[in-house]
């Protein structure tokens, strides 16, 4: 099977090599015994990422009374986990934002999705399991790479086709290569080396019920990805045929009632979602 999703991957779109900062940032992630001295050093090796994490703590976001102006102070503002994951989120950012016509996603959309899911995520988990929160964060920002890859055979598709119409989504997917986009995220997500927690949390973000011993992670991500989806952020396509995994929300003990109040203290970061492109790029 690892074969046969190797070619899908070849035939349907180059699969794009995890940039280095990430990877850095990942080995750090990985390594428990990582400190925040490690975290300043690796910065200091990349201007680029320290500019970033220097502006990114000074933005109107965060608003500081008194500027931050060194790294070791942005660290301890900020935490090490959010460093990390401010590093790892800018090392994808231009993966992400790429239009995906094949979804009907416009340049900015999948992007704008992901940070929103990713903090949804988090802020889900830092309640119920804190160690884990930062990992949600990034099984969040990654849930929907699966599309990159499929979104080729997407664009050729009619989706509103008699055939498809009282399908979900991700069945649909399925017919055109065999794997649904969550799938073949969670394969491209392996092939980069990510832990496994994040692979099958990644892989059953859709259907949190079967994903084991990660169904927690897996569960905080459908549920924020749910919120983006009920309040308009980077629906796209297949967003209005999202089917809610009752599962998750019982696991995690949130109502699906209570998605508004998630969604209200996810919009901040989503707006600020454009200012940290923005930044990355300047
Ligand atoms: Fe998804």
């Amino acid at each position: 099977m690892s074969d046969e999703i190797d070619q899908i991957l070849q035939q349907i779109g180059e699969l794009p090599p995890l940039p280095q900062a990430a990877q850095k940032a990942l080995a750090l992630i990985r390594d428990p015994k990582s400190s925040m001295g490690q975290v300043a050093r690796v910065l200091s090796m990349d201007q680029v990422m320290t500019s970033l994490v220097l502006r990114w703590v000074n933005s109107a976001y965060y608003g500081l009374p008194n500027p931050v102006s060194t790294v070791q102070q942005a660290i301890m503002y900020l935490g090490q986990n959010t460093v990390q994951s401010l590093i790892l989120a800018a090392s994808v950012a231009n993966m992400l934002y790429r239009p995906l016509p094949g979804y009907d996603l416009a340049r900015g959309d999948l992007w704008r999705h992901a940070i929103g899911v990713a903090n949804g995520a988090r802020l889900i988990l830092s309640n119920i399991d804190p160690k884990s929160a930062e990992e949600a964060y990034h099984a969040g920002l990654l849930c929907d790479i699966g599309k990159l890859a499929l979104e080729v055979l997407l664009r050729n598709t009619d989706t509103e086709d008699p055939q498809f119409q009282d399908r979900h989504f991700s069945e649909l997917e399925a017919s055109l290569c065999g794997y649904d986009h969550a799938y073949l995220g969670g394969e491209m997500a392996r092939r980069w080396n990510l832990p496994t927690p994040l692979v099958t949390a990644i892989s059953f973000h859709h259907k949190p019920s079967q994903a084991g011993e990660s169904i927690r992670l897996a569960s905080a991500v459908h549920v924020a990805d749910a919120a983006m989806m009920i309040f308009g952020i980077g629906i796209g396509r297949d967003g209005l045929r999202y089917p809610c995994d009752p599962v998750a929300f019982e696991m995690l003990g949130i109502r699906e009632a209570q998605l508004e109040d998630l969604f209200d203290r996810m919009s901040n970061v989503v707006h600020a979602a454009e200012e940290l492109f923005g930044m990355i790029q300047a």
